[in-house]
C-alpha cells in the first residue's frame, strides 16, 4: 500500500474551498494556486492519495462526447479510492421530465460528488443550486474550467511560474475554453491577447469582469482582429477548434472566416523562436493547427492533455474534503 504524502497545510483564512466548481471563477487566486499545488504533487505521486476517499463515489453524466474529460476524471475518482459511474440521462428520468434540480437533489443522496457535460450552463447552474455535493462542471457552452486548471498547471511547470506571462489566444473569442481560459488569466494575473475574426470577439461584460480581477492581480487582457500582431510579444500562443461541437453546420461559413487564424509555421515565424504552443484538443489538423506545430519540439499540447488527469484529481480531492488539503 502506497502511503499518502504529506501536502502543504492551507493558510488559515485564504482560499476558501468553493462548494462547486462550475467555473474558472469559482475559485480565488489563493485557492487558485493551492489546487495547482496540490496537482503538481500529485502527478508527481499518482497512487499517494489512493485510499483518501474510499468509498466515495462520483456520478458522471455527459451530455456531448468527451475522451480526455471524461476519462481524466473517471481516472482521478479511481486513483483517490472511489468508484466513478456513468449516468446516461437516456436511461434516468430526465429523459421522461423530471428536472435537473430534482435529480441531482435525489442524487446527493447517493454520490459524493457529481460531474456534467452540457449544453447551457444554466443546467449546471439548476444541478449545482439543488446538489448538496460538489458539482464539477465537465464542459458547458460557456465554461470549461477542468481545462484551463490543465493549461495552467503545464504553463507553471513550463515557465516556472505564471504571473506575468503573456499568452495569445488565436480563434474563437467566445468560446468555453477562452471565457474560461480568460477567466483563469484574470486570478493568475497573466496577459492575454486574444485575435479573433469580426463577429467572434470576447464577449464585452467578461472582459469587464476580468479586467477588474487585473487591477488586482496585474494582469492585461487586450482583443485583435490580427493574429500576427498577437503572436509578436507571446510567449505562448494558445490555438482554438474553429467549430463547436454542436456547431458542425457551419463549418463551411467558419473555415473562411478563421482562415487567418490557423496556427501554422507562417504564423509563428512572427513569435519568438522559443514560444510555446496550447491546444485543449481534440484537434482538426491541418484546420486550426497543423501537424508539424501540433507535433513539434514547441508544442506543449500533450503534457497539457497528460496534465488533465492530476488537475482532475486535486478537484475531486479539494471539493469531496472541503478544507483538508
Ligand atoms: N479538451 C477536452 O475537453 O477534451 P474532451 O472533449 O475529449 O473531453
Amino acid at each position: 500500500m502506497t502511503t499518502r504524502i504529506h501536502p502543504p497545510a492551507i493558510p488559515s483564512g485564504h482560499g476558501k474551498v468553493p462548494q462547486n466548481l462550475l467555473r474558472v471563477s469559482d475559485l480565488d487566486p489563493a485557492r487558485l494556486t493551492q489546487l495547482l499545488e496540490l496537482a503538481a504533487q500529485m502527478k508527481h505521486e499518482p497512487l499517494g492519495w489512493q485510499h483518501s476517499l474510499n468509498g466515495a463515489v462520483l456520478g458522471c453524466v455527459f451530455e456531448k462526447p468527451s475522451t480526455r474529460t471524461r476519462v481524466s476524471l473517471a481516472t482521478a475518482a479511481h486513483r483517490l479510492g472511489m468508484a466513478a459511474i456513468t449516468l446516461n440521462k437516456d436511461e434516468m428520468q430526465l429523459g421522461h421530465g423530471e428536472t435537473w434540480a430534482d435529480t441531482g437533489r435525489v442524487l446527493s443522496s447517493y454520490l459524493d460528488a457529481i460531474t456534467l457535460r452540457t449544453f447551457e450552463h444554466t443546467v449546471v447552474e439548476e444541478l449545482a443550486a439543488a446538489a448538496s455535493v460538489p458539482v464539477i462542471n465537465a464542459l458547458s457552452n460557456t465554461h470549461h474550467p477542468c481545462q484551463s486548471l490543465a493549461d495552467l498547471l503545464t504553463l507553471s511547470q513550463h515557465f516556472g511560474s505564471l504571473a506575468g506571462l503573456t499568452v495569445a489566444f488565436i480563434g474563437e473569442g467566445r468560446s468555453n475554453t477562452c471565457l474560461s481560459f480568460l477567466e483563469a488569466c484574470a486570478l493568475v494575473g497573466m496577459h492575454l491577447i486574444v485575435a479573433s475574426p469580426r463577429g467572434h470577439t470576447v464577449d464585452e461584460d467578461a472582459l469587464a469582469v476580468a479586467r477588474k480581477t487585473m487591477e488586482r492581480t496585474g494582469g492585461s487582457v487586450t482583443v485583435s482582429a490580427d493574429p500576427v500582431d498577437a503572436v509578436r510579444t507571446a510567449q505562448v500562443v494558445y490555438a482554438e477548434v474553429w467549430v463547436p461541437m454542436d456547431r458542425p453546420h457551419e463549418r463551411a461559413e467558419r473555415a473562411e472566416h478563421f482562415a487567418r487564424y490557423r496556427v501554422d509555421r507562417g504564423l509563428l515565424a512572427h513569435a519568438q523562436p522559443d514560444t510555446m504552443v496550447l491546444h485543449c484538443l481534440p484537434a482538426v489538423r491541418g484546420e486550426e493547427i497543423t501537424s508539424e506545430v501540433l507535433d513539434g519540439p514547441n508544442s506543449l499540447v500533450w503534457t497539457q492533455a497528460e496534465n488533465r488527469l492530476p488537475t482532475a484529481q486535486a478537484v475531486l480531492y479539494t471539493l469531496i474534503t472541503g478544507n483538508q488539503i
